[in-house]
């Protein structure tokens, strides 16, 4: 263990730590990685000792580390943390936090901001105060900030404390597997590159559907909605991967560049209702913290286009929810037809919960006759429990690229204000417009005013 390397964890209670970050140290711990040389702080307001604290992670390492538990590997696990007790909000602290890295000699930092936006201001001028953030990286978690106003400014306070070159802002889609795969079956492979256009594909669909609701986050949902939640950062990071050109190089900043173009590229929306439909399941108003005439959307359905040459006359489709029918997300790739009476090719990858690649083209039906089957065939590279193991998780691989300062794994400031902006403005339509918020069952698909959406353009969701 490097014993001058902090890896520090503001808002070490929460869930999030306990669900994502701790398994995921753990994981990095029994892979023997580089990057798990460090000593990991845990700053909390509780008042809990390092044992105590190491007792609380051991169950939640059992329940969500990818890599089995083990006790000797966790024994090497808990030797790294450390607890430390403080009130982030109160600036005086921080010269108490500096003491103690002082005395501990640590002068190498990841500073892991798992807290409300509202903290990262005084957590940053905090850490300014005593010259630790000039030592270190700093991770961001979403939301940044809860309109395009406030996240400006937040992004503002933060160059002022963080050189830009060490703030990384995590978006934890661009972590998963099969999303580091788009790039790989789209440039790869000349039967999918030389037909990525306008001219061969009809429509690209990308459908996150979520079977679980708000949970305990009301408070955070119900001032986001479903656009601010999924659609402004995971589900536009993706359509910028799928759409974008090819990066001249693979360098982080042609690949910034090549997915901000996308995003810029956005046509303005004429005609809010066809772009844009909103809905909310049943209950969700007797949710916790939620008012009781909220009108917040736990679904959205868009219908988008991409003003440039490769892609003037595809529609883009996206659309996610929360308690619908399942757990799924998957990016459909539908080719035009060649003749009228065959089935169209469809490309679809799949995300999770299992990852893999479906073609589906046309064969003949086999016997004495003409007429045409669609064959299908499947990739699943999320079968094998050697392959799960062995595949690192989001937030693992996004905690190792921000230690080896790899950027092209986070998202950047000017994609997250284009897609602000895009989306802020879009609701604002649709509120002008005075459009309902539709409810929807729970374990539907959505409400149907999301299947009418497509099917006024002769369109229809594949998944
Ligand atoms: C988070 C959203 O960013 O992503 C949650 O705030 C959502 O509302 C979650 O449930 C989905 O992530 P995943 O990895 O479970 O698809």
């Amino acid at each position: 263990m490097s014993l001058n390397k902090a890896f520090t964890i503001f808002g070490g209670t929460g869930d999030l730590t306990f669900r994502k970050l701790m398994p995921a140290q753990y994981n990095m711990t029994a892979a023997n990685a580089e990057e798990a040389q460090s000593r990991i702080i845990i700053i909390g307001r509780r008042d809990y000792t390092t044992e105590q604290y190491c007792e609380l992670v051991r169950d939640w390492v059992k329940k969500f580390a990818r890599l089995p538990y083990e006790e000797k590997t966790f024994e090497v696990f808990a030797k790294r943390i450390s607890y430390f007790k403080m009130d982030i909000s109160d600036l005086n602290e921080y010269a108490r936090l500096s003491e103690y890295y002082t005395a501990e000699n640590i002068d190498d930092h990841v500073f892991y901001l798992a807290v409300a936006p509202k903290f990262f201001g005084v957590i940053a001028s905090g850490l300014k105060a005593v010259k630790e953030a000039s030592l270190g990286k700093v991770i961001l978690e979403k939301p940044f900030g809860e309109d395009l106003e406030s996240a400006k400014e937040l992004n503002k306070q933060l160059e002022t404390f963080f050189p830009a070159e060490n703030i990384y802002r995590i978006d934890h889609y661009l972590g998963k597997e099969m999303v580091r795969n788009i790039q790989t079956i789209r440039f790869t492979n000349p039967i999918f590159a030389n037909l990525w256009n306008s001219q061969y594909i009809e429509s690209v669909q990308i459908s996150a559907f979520e079977d679980l609701g708000i949970g305990t986050r009301g408070g955070y949902y119900d001032t986001s909605g479903a656009l601010k939640d999924m659609v402004q950062n995971h589900l536009f990071q993706i359509l910028s991967i799928v759409a974008m050109e090819w990066p001249e190089q693979f360098s982080t900043t042609a690949m910034h560049d090549a997915q901000l173009r996308v995003l810029r590229a956005l046509r303005p929306v004429e005609d809010v209702r066809d772009s844009l439909v909103l809905g909310q399941y049943k209950g969700y108003r007797q949710e916790k913290s939620v008012p009781t005439d909220s009108t917040t959307e736990t679904y959205a359905a868009l219908r988008l286009f991409i003003d440039n040459e490769r892609w003037w006359n595809t529609p883009f489709y996206i659309r996610t929810g929360k308690k619908l029918r399942c757990r799924e997300m998957q990016i459909a790739i539908v080719f035009r037809q060649t003749f009228i009476s065959a089935p169209r090719n469809i490309l679809i990858i799949k995300i999770q919960p299992n990852e893999g690649v479906h073609l589906q083209f046309n064969v003949k039906t086999p016997g004495d006759t003409d007429e045409i089957t669609q064959a299908k065939m499947d990739f699943s590279q999320s079968s094998s429990i050697s392959s799960r193991i062995n595949t690192p998780e989001a937030y693992e691989r996004l905690i190792t690229a921000c230690i080896k300062g790899e950027r092209s794994w986070f998202s950047q400031w000017d994609q997250i204000e284009t897609s602000w902006d895009f989306v802020e403005h879009l609701k604002d339509l649709y509120r002008w417009d005075k459009l309902p918020v539709f409810t929807y069952e729970q374990g539907s698909d959505g409400p149907a005013e999301a299947d009418n959406l497509l099917k006024r353009f002769g369109d229809e969701w594949v998944f």
